[in-house]
């Protein structure tokens, strides 16, 4: 089955693979640079959108999905990477779970999963073409319209953090009703990140075959986790995600796209050296957010055969010129210090009310300072 060797000779060359080059742990002559939710509220162009077309219409459309990723990268032309414009929490929709965008709630799952039971009103089989089939459309038509400018992303939530959507009904301050069926129902639990697991995975394998260059897992709640708990519930599944990635690309003569996998707060040592070795994980890129300094995670992982990402506070965009040009070059001294590929980025999504020219203020330092000297 070659069908995506055809797709993939129709789309123009990359004229830009810095970010695939960091991703494959080459010391690039600078650092890649690409922005979490860099397609969002802060722009006002996305904000035009959205005034007459939902959130999940925006996800669905694939020429709206397209044209919203479209957008950081015509205006920004320092950002070495795009993502496609989607929602981790289309794969509890395809499961059959109703996800609502509320203007001030963020997302509403108006009838979550309270008990195990609630698990047989989730849809078995999941036909990812025919539920989430608008994503890998929106994928072939932004590899197009990117005109080999630069990479496509794909991505998809972590089990643990749809499940803890999927459990509180949206956003939660304690995770408790989430958390509380890891003690309680340990087996439904596994169970249930399995179920979505599989889900993801397809995804995932679907966009690549769309045209997505390389993937990103967000497990946003880890953090929430014990470090036991990541051990035992988390991370069985996301390298689930990545065996089964790799192994039905594998299948269809694909030779496989590079991985990250951001679990955001799971800063443990222990888990980093759970997580150093992308040989045995899947993943070669781990996203770090901004509570941690990254040479002393490097330290943690005790080599560099995994890649880095990160880590800039999302709230520099507020520092002003000065400011954010002061951090950026602190922070980049020590990530060249690091050593090994770093890919830069925010610790976390960068936030609604940060002011165009100050992201665009932002690339431009990082061009600037990580120049490897
Ligand atoms: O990064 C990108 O530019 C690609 C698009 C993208 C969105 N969501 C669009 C979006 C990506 C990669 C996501 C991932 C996502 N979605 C995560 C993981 C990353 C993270 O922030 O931790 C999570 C937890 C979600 C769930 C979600 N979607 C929340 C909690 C919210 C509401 C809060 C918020 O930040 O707006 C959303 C809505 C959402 N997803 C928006 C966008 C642009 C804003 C909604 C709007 O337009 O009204």
């Amino acid at each position: 089955n070659d069908e995506w060797k055809q797709l993939e000779k129709s789309f123009p060359p990359l004229k830009n693979d810095l970010l695939l080059r960091a991703a494959k742990g080459e010391e690039t002559p600078r650092a890649p640079v690409w922005v979490m939710r860099q397609a969002g509220r802060y722009l006002p162009e996305f904000l035009e959108v959205r005034r007459t077309h939902s959130f999940f219409e925006c996800c669905q459309t694939p020429s709206l999905a397209s044209t919203l990723t479209l957008q950081p990268i015509d205006r920004y032309p320092r950002l070495d990477a795009s993502i496609i414009f989607c929602d981790i929490l289309v794969v509890p929709q395809a499961l059959g779970l109703e996800v609502l965008m509320e203007p001030s709630k963020g997302p509403v799952l108006p009838q979550p999963l309270v008990t195990p039971g609630d698990m047989s009103r989730l849809r078995q089989n999941v036909d990812v073409q025919k539920e989430l089939g608008y994503v890998f459309e929106a994928v072939t038509l932004t590899r197009k319209g990117l005109d080999g400018r630069v990479p496509l992303i794909g991505f998809c939530g972590a089990p643990w953090t749809l499940m803890a959507y999927m459990c509180e009904g949206g956003g939660s301050k304690t995770f408790e009703k989430s958390k509380s069926w890891l003690y309680k129902y340990p087996e439904d639990s596994r169970k249930l990140l399995r179920i979505i697991a599989d889900v993801c995975a397809d995804l995932l394998v679907g966009q690549v075959l769309a045209g997505a260059q390389m993937l990103q897992v967000f497990d946003s709640w880890a953090g929430e986790l014990t470090p036991y708990q990541f051990k035992e519930f988390a991370l069985p599944p996301l390298l689930h995600i990545s065996h089964k990635v790799r192994h039905v690309l594998s299948s269809l003569g694909h030779p496989g796209v590079a991985m990250t996998l951001f679990a955001k707060g799971a800063n443990s040592p222990s888990t980093f050296s759970l997580l150093s070795d992308p040989s045995v994980t899947g993943y070669d890129t781990l996203g770090l957010d901004w509570t941690v300094d990254p040479l002393e995670v490097r330290g943690w992982l005790g080599n560099k055969k995994v890649n880095l990402q990160g880590n800039f506070d999302p709230t520099v965009l507020y520092g002003g010129k000065e400011g954010i040009e002061r951090e950026v070059e602190r922070l980049s001294r020590i990530w060249k210090r690091a050593g090994g590929g770093w890919i830069a980025n925010l610790g976390h999504g960068i936030t609604p009310n940060v002011k165009p020219e100050d992201m665009g203020w932002f690339l431009e330092c990082v061009h600037k300072y990580s120049k490897r000297d």
